[in-house]
């Protein structure tokens, strides 16, 4: 790997800027216009960055807004804070009974690391057409809420969306929260998709919500994405539906027509006429599953559903590491506790935490490989969730405590039980993937001490390796969980 490629560091200058309230974010918004980047999760922005389609002057980083994330059950609603990450949102147990739709498409959503790190308001921010959550969200009647500076304002979701990459978010204004309605009696719900690979982007996606009545639909929405310029609803084939009893021919009928209603194009995820295919199999299936539920009130059959819940420097100012930072720009004073020693470290605006560790700290475990999200080479433990250090500001990192590959062992050099069943079952070869690999495992284990194979693959399926092939990773894996149950 060539560390000098453009994805290793943010090359262009820009400011990094952190306010302390949403009041202060819309101020800095105001203040800086189109210049301004908002960063959440940073699993899209620092990807534009490092591959230079975006240039902010500005980056304002709202991560630690308190008051942006979370999920609140009122009488009347259900509030999803717009910092919520995709992770929070599959493992909610209210959103797994009563909003499956978008319990199933966070779980279907990329790999483990960008669940963890990706929040709602920026997948929905990021205008994408082929998003896995607007499609669940528009079907469940969601609006999302935007403060700018003349005050909140409320819009349906389906109107959010403008086309490829736009919304109707002004740059003065933040997205702040998604609202759902409370799910009426008999109501139900599915997200169904199609990708090249587990962890891909959608190459169609269908959701379905249902109100049933006996044996009619008395209310359904569906919403597709990947499939339009916009994440869409479906009004055709929802009034075909709307009404009647439920037959196989009345859901082939409702199917044909919303393949009739997509605009799909030829990408390189698909062509336009297998999409239409795809759609009408979707809403077939979206919509079997979705009435089965309303029937017996299922939830949603997620890998998640089985688990445990358990979310819970040397550098100074004379020595600017890369010559490739521009000199303007400013040092942020940081503390990270890395392994469980605490670190203060002087970062750049453009430093990623990538970077800090290997070169700062000297904890070369961690690893660089693609530098945009694609392999999980860099993935640590951030707070006891795991994220792509590439892909984290190290200014956006302060205060947080920091898991790598270093701090598996025990502090007498004892290796984890994950390392020692890499060893024993010879699930490395090259080893360049296999902290990445270890610390992905990590996390499953630490949230499921009795994953099934299919847990670990899934689990797993944003870690790419190179040489070894994934049979031996996953039954090391399993391994170490046995040997971990057994010694309890
Ligand atoms: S180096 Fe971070 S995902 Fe590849
Ligand atoms: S062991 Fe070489 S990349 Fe995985």
């Amino acid at each position: 790997m060539n560390d000098m490629t453009n994805s290793h560091i943010l090359v262009h200058e820009f400011s990094y800027l952190e306010p302390r309230s949403v009041g202060e974010a819309i101020e800095l918004l105001v203040t800086h216009g189109d210049a301004a980047r908002i960063l959440a999760g940073g699993t899209d922005l620092l990807v534009q960055m490092k591959m230079e389609r975006q240039k902010p002057a500005c980056v304002i980083g709202i991560g630690k807004l308190a008051e942006l994330n979370g999920i609140r059950q009122d009488i009347d609603k259900l509030t999803i804070g717009a910092l919520t990450t995709i992770r929070d949102l599959a493992r909610d147990t209210t959103v797994r009974g009563s909003y499956t739709a978008l319990a199933e498409a966070c779980a279907a959503f990329s790999t483990a690391q960008v669940q963890a790190m990706g929040t709602v308001g920026g997948n929905l921010c990021n205008g994408s057409p082929a998003s896995d959550t607007a499609p669940a969200l528009i079907a469940l009647g969601a609006e999302v809420v935007m403060v700018g500076p003349e005050g909140e304002t409320r819009l349906p979701l389906e109107r959010f969306f403008r086309g490829p990459g736009k919304t109707a978010r002004r740059p003065d204004q933040l997205l702040t929260a998604v609202e759902l309605p409370l799910p009426t009696a008999q109501a139900s719900s599915a997200f169904v998709k199609i990708g090249r690979v587990a962890a891909d982007i959608a190459k169609a996606n269908a959701a379905v919500h249902l109100v049933r009545d006996g044996d009619r639909i008395a209310d359904c929405r569906l919403a597709f994405g990947s499939v339009a310029p916009t994440p869409m609803r479906a009004p055709r084939a929802e009034a075909i539906l709307r009404g009647q009893m439920l037959t196989p021919e009345l859901i082939s009928q409702a199917a044909a027509v919303a393949a009739d209603e997509i605009s799909p194009i030829d990408d390189v995820r698909s062509t336009a006429t297998y999409r239409r295919q795809v759609v009408a199999a979707l809403t077939t299936d979206g919509i079997n599953r979705a009435w089965k539920r309303a029937a017996y009130g299922e939830s949603a059959n997620l890998r998640i559903g089985e688990w445990l819940v358990n979310d819970e420097g040397r550098r100074t100012k004379d020595a600017p590491r890369s010559t490739l930072h521009a000199s303007r720009i400013t040092l942020h004073e940081i503390t990270l506790t890395v392994n469980g020693v605490t670190r203060h470290l002087h970062v750049a605006d453009n430093d990623l935490l990538l970077n800090v560790l290997r070169e700062d700290l000297e904890l070369t475990g961690t690893k660089y490989g693609c530098g945009i999200g694609e392999c999980s080479a860099c993935t640590v433990l951030m707070d006891g969730k795991p994220v792509l250090a590439c892909l984290v500001l190290a200014a956006a990192a302060d205060g947080s405590h920091i898991r790598t590959v270093e701090g598996l062992a025990a502090p007498d050099g004892t290796l984890d039980p994950l390392q020692e069943a890499f060893i024993e079952h010879a699930a490395l070869q090259c080893g360049f993937c296999t902290p990445g690999m270890l610390m992905t495992a990590k996390d499953l284990l630490e949230a499921n001490p009795h994953p099934t194979e299919a847990d670990v693959r899934d689990h797993l399926r944003g870690n790419m390796c190179r040489c070894t092939g994934y049979a031996a990773i996953v039954r090391a894996v399993l391994a170490a969980a046995e040997t971990m149950t057994n010694d309890e």
